[in-house]
C-alpha cells in the first residue's frame, strides 16, 4: 500500500490514448500496481491480509459499498479511466479467461504488492509485479486464442500499459527492521535493485507485446500519515522523500535507455511527486483543510487501514488522506484533474512526449 499514484498516467499519456483510440476504436488498458490502484483483486485472495472489503471503504463509491478499492471512493486510476470516457479496466482475478471479457483491458493491481517478490510477506497472499506480468502473459494468450495471432499481436501492441509500484518495496520491505532486505543492502543498493529488477520487467512486458508503457514514480512517501508518525514533531521524514526522487531519476533514465533499444517502444515516466507534494503542503488551495493526517481515525501501529469501528472526520472532502497511506476521493480527483492539465511530463525523454 502507499502513496504511489499508479494511475498518474496524464498528459503524455494522453496524446498516445487518443491515438489508440481512434485506431481501433476502442482503448484498451492494462493495469499493473498495488493498493492505489487495486480495484478488487485481493477480495480473491482468501488468506491475503492486505483487504479494504469492510466499512468505511467505499463510503462515497458509486453504491457507498466496499469493493476492493483502498480508499472511499475512486482511485485516481478510476477518475482518469472515466475522463477518457472507457470503464474502469475489471480485476483479473474477477474475469473468466474463456470468455470475451478481458478483450476490454484488465487491472493485475494488487494491494501490498511490490516490484520484489518478497515485498508485503507480512500480506501473505497479492500478486507482486511478477505474478501480475505472469497474469498478463495469461490474459495474452487468451486473448490470441480467442481473436488469433494477428489481431491480438495489433491488439497488445496498441494496447496502454500503466505500470506503478515501488512505495511498497520501502514501507513494507525497506524499511521493516524485521524483514531481510533492510539488513543486506544499503539504500543506494537497494534502490538499485529496484531499478534492475524493473529493467528485467518490462522487458518482459515488451516481449509479451507491450510498446505503450508509462511508468508512474514515487510520490513524497515522507509525507504519508504512516510515516508521518516516525517523525519527532508530525514533519514529512524528508528522507523517505529523497529516496523517493532518487528512484524516480534511475527509472527515468533506465527508461530512455529502454526506448533506445527495444525497437517501437514507446515509454514514458510519469511524475506525479510535485503534484501531490504541494497538494500535502498547501492544502487549502486545493480546498482541503488537513493533509497531515487521515480523516479516519487509524491506528498506525496495527496496520494503519480504516477499520469498521473507527471513527471517520465529519467532512470527508476536507481531508487529503483516508487512511495512513491513501489519498481520499476528493485528493484522488484533485491529482487527477493536474495531471490533465500540467506539462510536467513534457521533460520525459520518452518519445511519447513529442506527441504532446
Ligand atoms: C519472483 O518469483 C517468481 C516465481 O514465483 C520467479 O520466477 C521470479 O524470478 C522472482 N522474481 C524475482 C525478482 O526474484
Ligand atoms: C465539506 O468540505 C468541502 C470542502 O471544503 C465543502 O465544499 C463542503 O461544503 C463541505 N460539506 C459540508 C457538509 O460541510
Amino acid at each position: 500500500m502507499a502513496l504511489q499514484l499508479t494511475m498518474t498516467v496524464a498528459a503524455v499519456a494522453l496524446a498516445v490514448l487518443y491515438a489508440a483510440v481512434s485506431a481501433r476504436g476502442e482503448l484498451v488498458t492494462f493495469v499493473f500496481g498495488d493498493s492505489l490502484t487495486d480495484v478488487g483483486n485481493n477480495n480473491f485472495l482468501p488468506y491475503s491480509l492486505a483487504k479494504s472489503n469492510y466499512p468505511w471503504y467505499g463510503i462515497d463509491y458509486i453504491a457507498g459499498i466496499p469493493t476492493g478499492r483502498f480508499t472511499n471512493g475512486r482511485t485516481i486510476g478510476d477518475i482518469i479511466s472515466s475522463k477518457l470516457g472507457i470503464p474502469s479496466p475489471p480485476p483479473y482475478l474477477s474475469l473468466s479467461l474463456d470468455n470475451g471479457d478481458m478483450l476490454h483491458g484488465v487491472n493485475f493491481a494488487s494491494g501490498g504488492a511490490g516490484i520484489l517478490n518478497e515485498t508485503g510477506s507480512y500480506f501473505i497472499e497479492k500478486l507482486s509485479l511478477d505474478d501480475q506480468i505472469s497474469c498478463f502473459q495469461k490474459t495474452a494468450e487468451a486473448i490470441r486464442v480467442k481473436i488469433g495471432k494477428v489481431a491480438s499481436k495489433k491488439l497488445l501492441n496498441e494496447a496502454l500499459y500503466f505500470v506503478g509500484l515501488g512505495s511498497n518495496d520501502f514501507v513494507n520491505n525497506f524499511l521493516q527492521p524485521f524483514l531481510l532486505d533492510s539488513h543486506m543492502y544499503t539504500v543506494d543498493e537497494f534502490i538499485g535493485l529496484l531499478v534492475n529488477t524493473v529493467n528485467g520487467q518490462l522487458k518482459r512486458l515488451y516481449s509479451l507485446g507491450a510498446r505503450k508503457v508509462v511508468f508512474d514514480g514515487l510520490g513524497p512517501m515522507g509525507c504519508i500519515p504512516s510515516q508521518r508518525v516516525h517523525s519527532p514533531d508530525g514533519n514529512c521524514l524528508e528522507l523517505l522523500n529523497e529516496w523517493a526522487v532518487q528512484f524516480n531519476s534511475r527509472i527515468q533514465s533506465l527508461i530512455a535507455v529502454l526506448n533506445s533499444q527495444l525497437p517501437g517502444a514507446r515509454f514514458s515516466f510519469s511524475n506525479s511527486y510535485d503534484i501531490v507534494l504541494d497538494l500535502i503542503q498547501n492544502p487549502q488551495s486545493y480546498g482541503f483543510k488537513v493533509s497531515t493526517t487521515s480523516c479516519c481515525n487509524v491506528d498506525t501501529t496495527v496496520g494503519g487501514l480504516c477499520l469498521p469501528n473507527s471513527k471517520l472526520c465529519s467532512n470527508r472532502s476536507e481531508y487529503v488522506f483516508w487512511d495512513a497511506y491513501h489519498p481520499t476521493d476528493a485528493a484522488n480527483q484533485v491529482i487527477a484533474d493536474r495531471l490533465f492539465s500540467t506539462n510536467s511530463f513534457a521533460q520525459s525523454p520518452s518519445p511519447l512526449a513529442l506527441h504532446h
